[in-house]
This record gives structure tokens, sequence and C-alpha cells, in this order.
């Protein structure tokens, strides 16, 4: 695997690769790589000839009061673990490289409905910032293929969108969720947890299973469903940002009559912010 820093490089690399025919494959990322991730590109290097992993912290996507700064930059064992698991070009660039003439000054992607509930309400231009840099990436790689996790459901289906509305020719692959074996989430965000939290963080995954069973049982009535899940999480010690039952398509709110669902749940432990989210199609057999 090699390393690149630059732009330019980036484009040379890529272009090498794919005047042999290769099919390109685009693994975005933020570093500080866990199992999930390693499944990202282990399945990328199914599907793609030439595997591109990027890992760029992306000041744009978070908030001033939010964690870029103490989010872990953790280059080395990342590299590792991307060699190991296949990739064959790490574009590791810095923020002047990705936004020469600042931030500020960036021409932003914005996308209308389903960015705008969920976490785009509770985290103003965050995926402004996340498609903003997703379509450099996009524009800078020019991958046929590119894969992002389920568990950021909604940063999905903010990325499907763009792809569909601004007509890119990029394959969006959805990967299931990676968890540990007590049912907790894999995010890179789960570092910042005392080992005390760490033993309570599951409770988010058993709120959601408990919804989704009452659900399948028949009960419609989504407020009761996700009162009951914000007690059993304050119970736990954590605080709710969001626990809603969407559609899963539009991930407007649900209604009775409603059959391909998804439950989504953000919630506070200590300061760390973690999210969740179950998707239930009831024409599904489970
Ligand atoms: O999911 C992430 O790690 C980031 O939001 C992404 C897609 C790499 C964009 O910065």
């Amino acid at each position: 695997m090699i390393t690149l820093h630059t732009v330019a490089e980036l484009r040379a690399a890529v272009t090498a690769a794919r005047n042999t025919g290769k099919l390109i494959g685009l693994v975005p990322t933020m570093g500080n790589l866990h199992s999930g991730h390693v499944a990202l590109v282990t399945e990328m290097r199914e599907r793609a000839d030439f595997v591109v992993a990027s890992i760029f912290v992306n000041p744009l996507q978070f908030g001033p009061n939010e964690d870029l700064d103490s989010y872990p930059r953790t280059l080395a064992a990342d590299q590792e673990k991307l060699q190991q698991a296949g990739c064959d070009l790490l574009f590791a660039p810095s923020v002047a490289e990705v936004y020469p003439n600042g931030p500020s000054l960036q021409t932003r992607i914005s996308v209308p409905g389903v960015s705008e509930g969920l976490c785009g309400a509770k985290r103003p231009g965050h995926f402004e910032g996340v498609a903003t840099v997703v379509s450099k990436l996009f524009n800078l790689v020019q991958p046929d293929v590119a894969i992002f996790g389920q568990k950021d459901y909604q940063q999905l289906a903010v990325i499907r969108a763009m792809v569909r509305d601004l007509n890119m020719p990029i394959e969006i692959i959805g990967a299931a969720t990676v968890r540990a074996e007590d049912g907790l989430a894999l995010s890179s965000r789960n570092g910042y947890l005392t080992p005390e939290q760490r033993q309570v963080a599951p409770v988010i995954q058993r709120v959601l299973q408990d919804i989704a069973s009452a659900i399948r049982g028949g009960e419609r009535r989504f407020e009761s469903l996700t009162e009951k899940g914000d007690q059993q999480l304050s119970t736990a010690g954590l605080r709710l940002d969001y626990l809603e039952v969407c559609q899963a398509s539009s991930l407007r709110p649900a209604t009775s009559q409603d059959r391909d669902l998804v439950i989504l749940v953000a919630a506070f432990l200590g300061t760390t912010r973690l999210i969740d989210n179950l998707h239930l199609d009831l024409d599904q057999p489970v």
C-alpha cells in the first residue's frame, strides 16, 4: 500500500490504475480505524480492483462545540490495518490540501430532505460538511464504487441523495454495522467512554431491539414506544438527543401505515454522543 498526501499525487496514481482497466473503489474514513472500517475495506476488496481509502478528519462537519480537536489521529496504526485488509492506496491529506482557500470559502453541497431531521437538526451544518467533503473525494478519486457504514444511516441516505441528484456515476454500497459482542455498534467515539460507561452503552442497542419487537408485535403508537425508550436510557444514565421511528427511505416520521421503518437514536453518555439505528422492514421475514 502506498500513502499519498497531495491531490496531484493521488490523481496521478488513480489515473494510472484506471488506465490499466482497473475498477476503482473508495472507502472514505476519518481514521482511528476499528473492525467496522476494516470490514468496509474487506468488502471493497471483493468488488474493486484498486482500493483507495481516505483518512481525513473533516473540520467542515464538526460543530463549534464538538470534538474536532480531540478526535483521535492514529495514522501509523491505521496504515497497518489498511495494509492488512488489502488496501492499495491511502490518501491522507492535510486540511490545507483539501481546503486551500480555507473552509469558509469552500463551495458547499447541501442536500435537502433527508438531511434535515435527526442528526441534521441536532448538528447544524454537519451534513453539509459531510456532503461537501464526500463530493470532493468523489471528484478527486472518481471511483466506480464507494462504501459507507449503515451505522451512520442518515449519512448514507444523504450521500445516496447527493449522488442521485448530482448524477454522479458512482455505485454506493451500504455495509452492515459491525458490533461488539454485547451489541454496541463499533465507533471511534467508543474510545472516549470510561470502562463504566462502556458497560452501560449496549443499552442503546437493547432499546432499539425492544422497540422493534413491540412494532413487530403490532404496536403502532410510536410516541409511547420512544417515550419508554427514553426512560430506559435515562435510567441507565444516558441523556437522549433523539429517538425516532422513521420511514426508511425518506427519514420522515413514520405513520402507522408504513411498513419499511428505521428506528434511529442518538444519546449522550457523559460527554460522548453515540448513535445507532435498526432497520425494520415489516414485509420481510425476520
Ligand atoms: O463517516 C465518516 O467517517 C465521515 O463522515 C466521512 C464519510 C468519511 C466524511 O468525512
